[in-house]
């Protein structure tokens, strides 16, 4: 079955980057000239995504405004004469079908994902966490898509860690390696606080087969108060059923100060426009 909606959990207050978030989303922030959500709404596009379903709360507004039209805006660019920019402000606006589903309570990721039931059924669906932007040649999204159309299961997306960063991410037990990339999972554990079972964490890129919607339905609040989609995840690998791969792209945490700053430096090193300049600046940084 095609993958046609991406659910995105857009809730969450983004105290790691306080106070730039006090007023504004944390996926508005920016990342050289385009909001976070931007790069995260261009990636399910191109990776075939038709619909997206935003779940957002109570200080969102401007994430709604971001791709609804601005009126007055593209009026004065188009009679000064700026169509270019008229053009790409419309080509936002235009660029997909958007649903919001308001979070009411900040119950953890399983329970925004949750808040997406009657409007996934019974498809397969994507999940993208915005905080999470990867530099890849194809879409990471594309690539759990292929490998969803192989396997015919869940398919979660993976990235090799350090054992001390193990408690920042779900970390994953492997049950075995399908090919270079793709591993059948046994288990997986929500920031682990003793030895994690594996050095793959979980990245903000889900393939969901619809049977999780119970799941998630049915699960209590666990680490932190809050419902943890990896729980459910994990009911679902002990009937043998999620594959994670290991995608290929460089993933920044965007959610984070340092994350973000990095995330710049790398954007910028590959766009031909910027390249000079950030050659420039460092050349002249002085530390
Ligand atoms: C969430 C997930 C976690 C995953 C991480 C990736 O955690 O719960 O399993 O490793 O995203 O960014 P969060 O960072 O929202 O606490």
């Amino acid at each position: 079955m095609k993958i046609k909606k991406a659910v995105f959990p857009v809730a969450g207050y983004g105290t790691r980057l306080l106070p730039a978030t006090k007023a504004i989303p944390k996926e508005m922030l920016t990342l050289i000239d385009k909001p976070l959500i931007q790069y995260a709404v261009e990636e399910a596009i191109d990776s075939g995504i038709e619909q997206i379903i935003f779940i957002t709360g109570r200080t969102k507004k401007a994430l709604e405004d971001h791709f609804d039209i601005n009126f007055e805006l593209n009026k004065i660019l188009w009679e000064s004469g700026r169509t270019k920019l008229y053009e790409d402000m419309k080509r936002i606006s235009e660029m997909v079908d958007v649903i919001y589903v308001r979070q009411k309570e900040q119950l953890g990721l399983g329970h925004a994902i949750a808040c997406a039931k009657d409007i996934i059924r019974d498809e397969p669906f994507a999940v993208i966490l915005p905080d999470d932007i990867i530099l890849s040649k194809e879409p990471v999204m594309a690539q759990l898509i292929r490998q969803y159309e192989r396997v015919n299961g869940s398919v979660i997306s993976l990235m090799p860690i350090e054992d001390y960063a193990a408690h920042k991410y779900g970390i994953v037990e492997v049950d075995s390696r399908l090919d270079d990339r793709l591993y059948k999972l046994s288990n997986m554990v929500e920031k682990p606080k003793d030895t994690p079972p594996s050095n793959l964490a979980i990245i903000g890129r889900y393939i969901l087969t619809p049977d999780i919607l119970p799941v998630l339905e049915e699960l209590r609040p666990a680490r932190g108060g809050e419902i943890q989609l990896t729980d459910a995840l994990r009911a679902l690998a002990k009937a043998g059923s999620v594959y994670g791969y290991e995608f290929e792209g460089q993933r920044f945490d965007c959610g984070d100060r340092v994350g973000l700053l990095e995330a710049t430096i790398n954007f910028a090193a590959n766009n031909d426009e910027l390249r000079p300049h950030l050659k420039e600046i460092i050349g002249k940084l002085q530390v």
